[in-house]
């Protein structure tokens, strides 16, 4: 099989595990890099082997290349993505698919008018973590899921990343930034959400640059740091959820659990592809760890790309989708409405996800 030629747009922080892992990725090729700031992607370019460094427009322009990686970050998303589908390629991009809603229909609309394929991050959901957990509700190991907690309890990225700011604007906050982790696990476990209730502040307001080149430099945080809510499923399953930049002092909650009707899940960090899944039924004092139901890697994004490049060959849907993505972005912004207003959010979108047959 010929490999799909992708160009990557956006060499920062991240461009690096992909870089890594499409490296040996038997259906994709990276044949160049683009950023708004050259140097990002000279440096990519001789660090990963890779022929061509363009600038976008440059790059966009290229007939060989079928499909674009955008790693910008939240603010740049739709507009690469548009610019990508105007310039007739495919494109995968990282999370959240947009800032806004209204970006987020544009995205969708247009991919499917130019019939051409919109992945997005995460694909974690399609590691063994959470196909595990999701073999085991299947086969009914835990009986009816009835109701799941997801806790992302933790500190901002200002410590370790050197230009942070984009995580405290619209588009980032702990809800945006990791919130699609626990959200796609979610979706893929318990079916789709139909309605949102939470409330969210701006705990901690004063935030610096912690390391490199700007380190002491004070962060403006305009969006809000600490979310607490409730997610309801269609299946009648009630999602508890906490995701926080403000935890200083760290906690002992659980990554993710699933409670059914004969047992309960527990799942490792949906960050990551392959933590154990843990199982307790009624009487039992210690946890079973299941075996997974495939091996996989700890860090294996570009999962999602991989998928996404065999389902256009195979002419079928592919798993981390620009419609996953969009469900998801509906229920994050939910939990900012429902503050807001003081109200319950009945959420407009709905998605069923894709079975997972073939993807090792
Ligand atoms: N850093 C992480 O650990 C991490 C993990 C998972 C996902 N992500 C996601 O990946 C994305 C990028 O994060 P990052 O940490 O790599 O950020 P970063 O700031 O390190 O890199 C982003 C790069 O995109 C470039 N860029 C921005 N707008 C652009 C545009 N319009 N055209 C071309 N280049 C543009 C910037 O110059 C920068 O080099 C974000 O959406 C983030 O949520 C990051």
């Amino acid at each position: 099989m010929i490999k799909m030629k992708a160009g990557i747009i956006g060499c920062g922080n991240i461009s690096g595990i992909y870089l890594k892992n499409l490296k040996d990725s038997p259906l994709v090729e990276v044949v160049a890099c683009a950023d708004l700031i050259p140097e990002r992607a000279r440096q990519r370019a001789d660090e990963f082997n890779i022929a061509n460094v363009y600038n976008v427009e440059e790059l966009l322009a290229r007939p060989e290349i079928d499909l674009i990686v955008n790693l910008t970050i939240p603010a740049s998303h739709a507009n690469v993505d548009i610019a990508a589908l105007e310039a007739g390629k495919h494109v995968y991009s990282e999370k959240p698919l947009a800032v806004t809603l209204e970006e987020g229909l544009q995205i969708i609309s247009l991919a499917d008018q130019k019939r051409l394929r919109v992945g997005c991050a995460p694909d974690t959901f399609l590691g063994s973590t959470v196909q595990t957990a999701k073999a085991a509700i299947e086969s009914g190991l835990i009986g009816r899921p009835i109701a799941a907690t997801a806790f992302n309890m933790g500190l901002g990225p200002e410590a370790w990343h050197h230009n942070p700011e984009f995580f405290y604007a619209p588009g980032g906050g702990p809800m945006m930034d990791m919130g699609p982790y626990f959200l796609a696990a979610m979706v893929e476990l318990l079916g789709p959400a139909c309605r949102v209730s939470a409330s969210t502040g701006i705990q901690i307001p004063d935030r610096m640059i912690g390391s490199g080149p700007n380190s002491g430099k004070a962060i403006t945080v305009q969006t809000p740091t600490h979310l607490a809510g409730t997610v309801d499923f269609e299946n009648g399953s009630i999602l508890t959820m906490i995701t926080s930049f403000d935890i200083f002092g760290g906690s002992d909650l659980p990554w993710m659990e699933i409670y059914g009707t004969q047992g309960t899940l527990s799942l490792a960090d949906p960050n990551y592809f392959n933590g154990d899944v843990k199982l307790r039924r009624p009487g039992q004092e210690q946890w079973e760890t299941l075996e997974p139901v495939f091996e996989c890697g700890r860090n294996e994004r570009g999962l999602g790309i991989n998928d996404m490049v065999q389902a256009i060959e195979n002419h079928r849907d592919h798993r981390a989708s620009a419609q996953m993505a969009y469900h998801i972005l509906e229920i994050m912004h939910s939990f900012q409405q429902s503050s807001s207003e003081g109200r319950h959010i009945v959420l407009e979108s709905r998605y069923r996800t894709v079975a997972l047959n073939l993807l090792k």
